[in-house]
Formats: structure tokens, sequence, C-alpha cells
């Protein structure tokens, strides 16, 4: 939410207050060049006890509500049966008007009983654009999946409101050259995660499913971070302003097929399910359930986190939540942006993205730059980020690097976790980071996984620069540690 200061400015507002702290500490830049350095400058290798702000994801990491844990203290543990199962149930039949539910572990392990259930090898997957696991998941069935974005969805400084919303002419000619029979399914993934959080609007996913539904194709929506794409609905599509963010998922279920979803994110849990209306579709997948997840009363997850997901579902219909993340971080872009440093507009969900393309763009693409840049915004803040471009693209079956189309770096900003003084201290330091960024250098892979690299692979700086960096920090701030 937002309040509007007497000096007309808005701000961001919390609509909850701190029941629950963690300690973090902001070690001195010393300790935080020999952790990156230890870590083989990829961020997923940090230890959290050297980070101080983890802005690495906001899967799993949201503050939950009172009422979430208080939840969590009645769920029901049998194996089979579990009542925590219908209470689960009977969320998704509010929440998403869907009749049959089942839990997975997280949002990868739907991605994968999809893929069993629905994809034969040389089958096509069109989507708006990939998600690193769901792409995954379709090469290893045989499947290909092909990203139909419109053409200016990678411009990275942009006004348009719904980059995230399909290219009807580019569905109509893949259709047209691949046959509606060799397409599997057409997914659609709400506040599209990997260009920079952008939603698609509602007009888009009618387009997407009348066409869909005249080539009796099926339309799967991941929907992990639905709450998020239905406020931008609310705010920027003109026709939905008066809506609930309850009617406008409501009006985004309705249209799928199938629904599923990383319970991480908009629901602020730990887990994920898959929603359907056609019980022939839903037993299909079920049968895969019990060999790779569990029962389907739970299906992998906690009971604690069932029950946790179900108190998340229906929260995240509330106008303070659904919007707790995207307005903190349309605040921390426009301070970027007052600052001058490329960042990725409009203003997207779960995350604020920097253009390492932009920021740092003496270093060329086959030197990672979203890399190097995620390792220094590390060392000068404590801050972790996520790279989000060439390092995260895993070579092609011939082993040759594929250069991603945008590099960048993002700042998550889990729901209702961070309070604005971290978000101004995230800023200064960006900006110094910026204005220092010649200091910045490449990386090269030292160990490189085959599949989905970016995990745990290890990396090193190419001519020592972070020690050069770290100095120049270190003269003008001290240590760095508060
Ligand atoms: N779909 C989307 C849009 C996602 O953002 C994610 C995960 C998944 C599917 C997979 O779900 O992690 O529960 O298995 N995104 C996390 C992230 C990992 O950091 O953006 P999962």
């Amino acid at each position: 939410m937002k309040v509007t200061l007497s000096s007309g400015q808005e701000l961001p507002i919390e609509m909850h207050q701190i029941k629950i702290v963690q300690k973090i500490n902001l070690a001195p830049i010393p300790q935080r060049l020999q952790a990156i350095q230890e870590a083989g400058y990829n961020t997923f290798r940090l230890r959290s006890k050297d980070v101080f702000l983890d802005m690495l994801t906001d899967s799993g990491t949201n503050a939950m509500s009172d009422k979430q844990l208080g939840a969590m203290m009645a769920a029901d543990d049998a194996y089979a049966g579990s009542e925590s199962f219908y209470r689960l149930a009977e969320a998704v039949q509010e929440v998403f008007r869907l009749q049959h539910v089942m839990p997975v572990h997280q949002g990868r392990a739907a991605e994968n009983l999809l893929a069993k259930a629905l994809i034969e090898p040389g089958e096509v997957v069109p989507m708006n654009y990939h998600f690193t696991t769901s792409k995954t998941h379709v090469d290893l069935a045989g499947g290909q999946v092909i990203e139909l974005l419109g053409d200016d969805a990678l411009q990275t400084a942009s006004a348009n409101p719904f980059k995230g919303n399909m290219d009807l002419h580019k569905l109509a000619a893949a259709i047209e050259q691949h046959g509606a029979e060799h397409i599997a399914y057409i997914r659609m993934e709400a506040t599209t995660n990997l260009i920079g959080g952008q939603p698609f609007s509602l007009q888009n996913l009618r387009a997407v499913k009348a066409m869909a539904e005249a080539h009796g194709i099926l339309l799967v929506l991941d929907a992990s971070l639905i709450s998020e794409n239905a406020y931008f609905i609310q705010q920027r599509e003109a026709e939905f302003s008066e809506a609930s963010i309850q009617q406008i998922i409501h009006e985004m279920t309705d249209l799928a097929d199938i629904v599923y979803m990383s319970g991480r994110k908009s629901a602020a849990a730990r887990g994920g399910l898959i929603a359907t209306n056609n019980l022939k579709l839903h037993n299909r997948i079920l049968a895969w359930l019990p060999v790779y997840e569990g029962f389907s009363t739970y299906g992998g997850m906690s009971t604690k986190e069932v029950e946790a997901m179900t108190v998340g579902l229906r929260e995240m219909t509330e106008p303070a939540v659904a919007s707790s993340s995207a307005d903190f971080i349309a605040h921390f872009v426009r301070r970027l942006e007052e600052e001058g440093l490329p960042v990725v507009t409009p203003p997207g969900g779960l995350a604020c993205h920097l253009d390492a393309a932009r920021f740092i763009p003496h270093i060329p693409q086959p030197q990672y730059p979203a890399g190097a840049l995620a390792a220094a915004i590390y060392l000068t803040s404590g801050v972790r980020g996520m790279e989000r471009g060439t390092l995260s693209t895993d070579r092609d079956k011939n082993g040759v690097e594929v250069m991603a189309d945008l590099e960048l770096v993002r700042l998550a900003v889990p729901r209702r976790l961070f309070t604005l003084s971290h978000i101004e201290y995230a800023v200064d330091r960006l900006k110094w980071l910026y204005a220092h960024r010649e200091l910045i250098g490449g990386l090269l892979y030292v160990e490189e996984p085959a599949v989905l690299r970016f995990f745990f692979g290890k990396l090193e700086s190419i001519g020592g620069w972070e020690e050069r960096l770290a100095q120049v920090y270190q003269d003008e701030f001290g240590d760095g540690a508060v």
C-alpha cells in the first residue's frame, strides 16, 4: 500500500507491524571479500551469516503472518486423508475456483509432473517466457520451449505496462508452423520472472485462451506470482481498476485448464500445487504424484506448510499483501532511477532489477557482466542479489555457450521482510558502486555443472579486480561494518 505525504509524494507503507525479528549482521569488508572469493563469485554459494540484506530471492523468504504461524500449529499429520489437505482444497476452490488440487513439494515439482504427464518427445511448449526450471523440465521430457514475448519486452527501459504479454501473431505463426497436435500446452507465467517480474494483461490472457481453445490446445498458468500480476492488472488495465484482487485472480484462473504454483512466493509458504477443474487431466497427473512427491493429501509437503499455504492463498488476495512487495519495488526502482542507475522499468513484481549490460558495458557477455555485478554488489554492500543472465543460462546440446537475452541482477524484495531504511541503504551503496563501476571486471567459470549451472558453479575473477574494489571501498568507508 502507498500513503500520500503532505508534500504530495507517495511512500510505500507497511500495513503490518513486526512481531518477531531475526538478527542480521553486516560483516566487515575484509570478511566479505574472503566470503565472495571462497564462494567462487557465485552468490548462491555464500553463507547467510556473511550476508546483510538477503535479496537473493523472494522464494520461501517472505515474512509469514501470525495467522499462518498459528495455523501451522493445528496441522494434521496423517499420511493419508489429512484434514490439512481438505482445508487446502477448500481454499483453492475459493481463491482459484478450481475443484481438484494436488500438493507438491515446490513449483518445479509441479513442472516435473506436468512434463511427465503432458509432454511427448518432439512436442513444443509455447510460453510467454521461460523460467529456468520450467524450461529444464520441458527439455528433459524431450520437448522444446518456444518463447513468444512481444518485440519490445526485452527492452529494459520501457513504458510498456504489460511486457509479459504473449505476442498473438507469433502464437498464431507457431501453431501454424508446428501444428496444434504437436503443441503439448501453452504456458503463461504470471509476473514473468526472468524479464524483470513483468505482468501480462487480462486482455492478453483472454486472447491466448481463445486461440488455444480454437485449436484444442491446453492453457497452463504458472501462478507462482499471481497476486502481484493481479495487482498490476488492477493498477494498469482500465477495465479492472475497480475490481478486487480476488475478482481478478478468478478471471485469470477461469481461463486456464491447469493452474500450478510455487507456494513459496505469492502464497508466502513453502510448497506448491497443481489445480484444475478437469478431472481427466487431474487423474493423468495424479498418477505420477506418489512416484515423485508423496500421497495425494500431502504431496511431499510438510502438513504445517500445507496449513501455511492455505492461509497464504487467502491472504494474497488482500490488497495490502498483494501490493506489499510491488510497492516497495516501485520505490526502490524510482530511487535508483533518480540516481541515474540503469534499472528495469516499469517496476515489476518480486524484485528490483539492475541492467548489468548498461551498468558495466565494458564487460563482454561471455565474461558474465551480471554475475560480476552481483559479486561486486555483495562486496560493497553485503546485499546478496542473484545473477539472471548468461551465467544462469546453460550451454546448448552441443556445449556451446548461449548468450542470454538480458543481463540482469535481481535484488529481490520478499514480501514484508525489509524496512524502508534497508532499501535506502541498498540505494546508497549501489549509487557508490555505480560511481566506481570501472573497477568491476569479468568472471570465468572454473567449475561448471552441466544442468542449471548457476546453482553450484564456481568462477574466478579476471585479473583479481575485487581486491582493488574492496580497497577503494575501505579507504572511503573504513571496514564498513555496523
Ligand atoms: N515458476 C516461477 C515463475 C518461479 O519464479 C519459480 C521459482 C518456479 C516456477 C519454481 O518454483 O522454486 O518453488 O520450485 N522461482 C524462484 C526464484 C526459485 O528465485 O525466482 P520452486
